[in-house]
């Protein structure tokens, strides 16, 4: 792209400021900026007239969890499903690690943070020992898919490759990288990171299956018969992953997708619940919970909406490729965005203090027609690690692991 051209393309947006430091840069400074501006889809900045606009919603109905009673009851029948589709190769697990974790306040990948005390206990070795804890059990390894993005790639691949995967086969892991979208102020401006760079960042946790396919990596799930991929948070470190359970519970049923869910803690807990709306699995969220719904009961007398989400989801691919061409929404979310300032000077915010642009996974699941709700104990499988202290915190996860007996 000419910088005629990529003036042209600005000024359509009212984003010329990009420009503002061109004169200054070297040659390879200049073309770094122009082929960004060439490959940035400023239409998305379009979306900041719907800040903090709920989007319109469907009518909501209760969706039935397989709740632990019953789950403990058909255990070993639904273990041996499991543990067969994994022996034939038929499950992959997929670890969304593109995020920028910018609550627990890190420059590292999330994924590297040490929640040792007299040792080290790295989040990615804490995901890598669950899952060995399956592989050990069925015999088996499934193929570890790994999505990164531009910001955290090579660090995440040099640190587990250091660590030789923390015994996981290397060649049975597989990086991806996910697409990024500009990072602007409220009033809609793209921040620059550098003077020869826009601010950007990673387009949402739901863009993992169209970048492994932009990345030819379905060509890989069909070669070798993936059907099922689990998909997983960097940041819940006790999780079960590729756990038999759910997936022959998911299989039995002849789902499209299986979710893991935890019983709400409180009414008001800040955890997104499953539920149908307009007769597909959906989310909501907690803050768009109405009392009606809260109030509601089921037939056992249980609140009807009672099930929070642990990104924790089992997908079935050829659903996904059936949507994949259907639109998700865009949803911009505020926070930290370093940039420079008008002379320059980097500025690392300590508070909010613009939008990104992201599409979500819980939108994927509304698009499917069916979803196993699978309940897991909450002390067993949820320990999130958001924030360096307070709620979902280091602070909690490491109280939880240790309840868990995972020497720190
Ligand atoms: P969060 O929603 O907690 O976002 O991600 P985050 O970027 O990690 O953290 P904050 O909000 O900046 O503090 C939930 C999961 O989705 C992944 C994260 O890595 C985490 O596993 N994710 C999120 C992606 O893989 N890509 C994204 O673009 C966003």
């Amino acid at each position: 792209m000419t910088y005629g051209e990529a003036k042209k393309k600005l000024e359509a947006y009212g984003q010329t400021h990009v420009l503002r430091y061109y004169d200054a840069l070297d040659g390879e400074e200049r073309a770094r900026l122009l082929s960004q501006i060439e490959r940035t889809d400023f239409a998305v900045l379009d979306n900041m007239r719907y800040r903090g606009q709920a989007a319109p919603r469907g009518v909501f109905a209760p969706l039935d969890a397989l709740e632990l009673d019953e789950i403990s009851q058909r255990k070993d029948e639904l273990e041996a499903t499991g543990a067969q589709a994994i022996r034939d190769g038929r499950v992959a697990a997929c670890l969304l690690a593109g995020g920028m974790g910018t609550r627990l306040g890190s420059d590292d990948p999330k994924g590297m943070y040490d929640l040792g005390e007299t040792k080290h206990v790295y989040i990615f070795q804490r995901l890598i020992e669950n899952l060995l804890e399956v592989t050990d059990r069925v015999g088996a390894f499934p193929r570890l898919f790994i999505m990164t993005s531009e910001k955290n790639h090579d660090a995440t691949v040099a640190f587990l490759k250091e660590k030789k995967y923390f015994g996981y086969p290397e060649e049975k892991v597989t990086f991806f990288m996910q697409d990024m979208a500009p990072a602007c102020d409220y009033d809609g401006k793209v921040f620059m990171e550098s003077k020869s760079a826009i601010a950007t960042s990673p387009n949402g946790n739901a863009g993992w299956y169209l970048s492994m396919c932009k990345a030819h990596l379905d060509d890989v799930l069909h070669k070798e018969g993936i059907e099922w991929i689990n998909i997983f948070a960097v940041d819940n470190v006790l999780q079960r992953i590729c756990d038999p359970v759910f997936i022959g519970a998911t299989i039995e049923q002849h789902a499209e997708c299986g979710a893991k869910v935890v019983r709400k803690a409180a009414p008001d807990e800040a955890v997104g619940v499953i539920c149908l709306e307009d007769g597909h699995p959906s989310i909501v969220e907690y803050y768009d919970l109405t009392d009606e719904m809260k109030d509601a009961k089921n037939e056992k007398g249980d609140p009807a909406y009672n099930f929070g989400v642990i990104l924790n989801y089992l997908f079935y691919e050829p659903a996904l490729k059936r949507i994949m061409d259907d639109e998700l929404p865009l949803h911009v979310v505020e926070k930290k965005i370093a940039h420079i300032d008008e002379e320059g000077n980097p500025v690392k915010p300590d508070k909010p203090n613009g939008c990104k642009f992201e599409q979500l996974v819980l939108d994927m699941i509304h698009e499917l027609d069916s979803c196993v709700v699978f309940e897991v104990v909450r002390e067993h499988e949820f320990a999130p690690v958001k924030n360096r202290t307070g709620i979902d915190s280091v602070e909690s996860a490491r109280a939880l692991l240790k309840k868990a007996g995972i020497a720190l």
